[in-house]
């Protein structure tokens, strides 16, 4: 079955044909970030146009010489006005070409990116395990009984880890390259210290939002802003926050038993995470890097292994949809 996928949650624009859920047969993305650049983050005005400009060129891309069976959609959660776009033509596309059409919960989709990979068809042996979604905008964990079955298990209280990394990036002078510009200058020249937030509470919920005020202190507490300095502080906050994200997942191991680990989500591309998580005595699963990030091979993925074909008239745009399932 080939499931034609669209998503346009945020600042990429992306389609993509997957077969069976797990073999990528076109993906196209196309992105507006560096256009958000000179204005500290994202302004959802900007995005949603560039949405509307890309979105047509962007499937027809995609579906190059390719056929489809249905058509799955991130509804939600993001900017209203860039879900409006890939929604409202997904549903068009449905109505013209009479196919279903899937709706998708962006968050949840990350995890699929595992998926996306032959060796998955046959998932059994995997189960139950822990999946954790950490992006700019989310930090979650879930229990995964089998291949589409998922209860959410905690999250963060504040801000996400990816947030806090993006916030990390633009106190230091890296502007929107966020996660990656933090992993690529973290090195420890000398010790900075800064306090792992939320490690030894009882619940699975994290916290991320008291870091940037510790960095910030530790930022203004030094006069020295040498490389030395902005790598040091750089090494600091990435090993707090793989620190906490390892931590936290490990527990929910212990407390489900579980056999296996999956990470999705624009943070689980970071190096140091996945060799954390690497070292841990469980089998631990995490997209190729390209897939970590927002796009829609992913969809298409989710949409086979947990998606329901609705009525299109039924489908809307869920800017706040929840990932508490
Ligand atoms: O999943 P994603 O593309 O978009 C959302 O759904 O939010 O995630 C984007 C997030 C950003 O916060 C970005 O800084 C982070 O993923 N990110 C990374 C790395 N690459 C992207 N964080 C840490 N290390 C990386 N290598
Ligand atoms: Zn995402």
């Amino acid at each position: 079955m080939n499931i034609l996928a669209i998503e346009s949650s945020c600042d990429e624009t992306a389609a993509a044909v997957i077969k069976d859920g797990t073999e990528i047969l076109s993906s196209i993305i196309a992105s507006s970030q560096a256009m958000h650049d000179k204005y500290g983050g994202i302004v959802p005005e900007v995005a949603s146009r560039e949405q509307l400009k890309c979105i047509l060129p962007t499937i027809t891309e995609a579906t190059k010489s390719l056929d489809y069976d249905a058509i799955a959609v991130t509804i939600g959660p993001g900017l209203i006005g860039s879900l409006l776009i890939g929604v409202e033509t997904a549903k068009t596309i449905a109505y013209v070409t009479k196919k279903p059409i899937i709706p998708v919960n962006h968050v949840l989709a990350h995890i699929y990116a595992n998926f996306l990979d032959s060796r998955f068809s046959i998932l059994d042996s995997r189960f139950p395990a822990i999946a954790l979604v950490v992006s700019g905008g989310h930090t979650e964990l879930f229990l995964m009984t089998n291949n589409k079955d998922l209860k959410w298990l905690g999250g963060t209280i504040d801000d996400a880890a990816g947030e806090a990394f993006d916030k990390t990036a633009r106190l230091l002078g890296f502007g929107s390259r966020g996660g990656l510009a933090i992993q690529e200058t973290a090195e420890k020249s000398f010790t900075v210290k800064l306090p792992r937030p939320l490690l030894h509470d009882d619940t699975l919920n994290f916290s991320f939002s008291g870091l940037k005020t510790a960095i910030m202190r530790e930022w203004q507490k030094n006069s020295d802003h040498s490389k030395k300095f902005v790598s040091s502080l750089a090494y600091e906050v990435q090993e707090v926050i793989t620190d906490v994200l390892v931590y936290k997942t490990m527990k929910a191991v212990e407390t489900y038993d579980a056999k296996s680990i999956f990470i999705g989500g624009g943070v689980s591309a970071n190096l140091r995470l996945r060799e954390k998580f690497q070292k841990t005595d469980i089998p631990f699963y995490c997209p190729p890097i390209s897939l970590c990030t927002d796009n829609a091979a992913y969809i298409g993925s989710y949409a086979f292994f947990r998606g329901h074909p609705v009525d299109w008239h039924s489908i809307e745009a869920a800017p706040n949809l929840i990932v508490e399932v």
